[in-house]
């Protein structure tokens, strides 16, 4: 099982998009994965798994922090340790990009989502209230408040 990433491009959209619609309630627009490709600011990768598309994950940087927008697994590939190996990719090269600290919100449901980031070493700091416009829930507002301490 050969894993590797590579940038958000023209090759891996069709099925980023298609990963993001599995994935997501209110799906991110082709539009706004290709904003992510050449972003200054940002890193936005595809996983690919022995060749396949098969995830993907976008971090905006913001001074000296890593805000991670956007991940996702295929559902046929989760529970395969893929979402770990993105998530420590995405804080690896924020923090060779010279971000200290990193943050997130996630969804008060998504419990996989927030044992993956505390599992990192995120912690829960806060509610935001009503926070997802789709269904009005909260979202769980996560940090990472040492990057460059972490133990990646
Ligand atoms: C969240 C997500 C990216 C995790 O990806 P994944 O490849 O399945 O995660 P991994 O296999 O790397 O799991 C890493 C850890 O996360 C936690 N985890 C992941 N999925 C879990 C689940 N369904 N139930 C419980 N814990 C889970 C576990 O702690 C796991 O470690 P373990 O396998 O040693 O128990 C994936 O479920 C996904 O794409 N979900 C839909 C999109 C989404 O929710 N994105 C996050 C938005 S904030």
């Amino acid at each position: 099982m050969v894993v590797r990433f590579v940038p958000l491009s023209d090759q891996n959209l069709a099925a980023v998009l298609q990963i993001e619609k599995l994935s997501n309630l209110s799906p991110w627009s082709e539009q706004s994965f290709r904003n992510e490709f050449n972003h200054t600011h940002g890193i936005a990768r595809a996983v690919l798994l022995d060749g396949e598309v098969v995830g993907f994950g976008v971090a905006w940087l913001l001074v000296d922090e890593c805000h991670v927008t956007n991940i996702a697994i295929h559902p046929d590939h989760r529970r395969k340790g893929l979402g770990d190996k993105l998530m420590r990719e995405l804080l690896v090269l924020s923090r060779e990009g010279g971000m200290t600290c990193a943050t997130l919100e996630v969804r008060a449901s998504n419990e996989a989502a927030q044992l993956l980031y505390e599992k990192l070493g995120f912690k829960k700091t806060a509610l935001r209230k009503r926070y997802y416009p789709d269904n009005q829930e909260d979202a769980v507002v996560m940090w990472l408040y040492d990057l460059r301490g972490w133990d990646s």
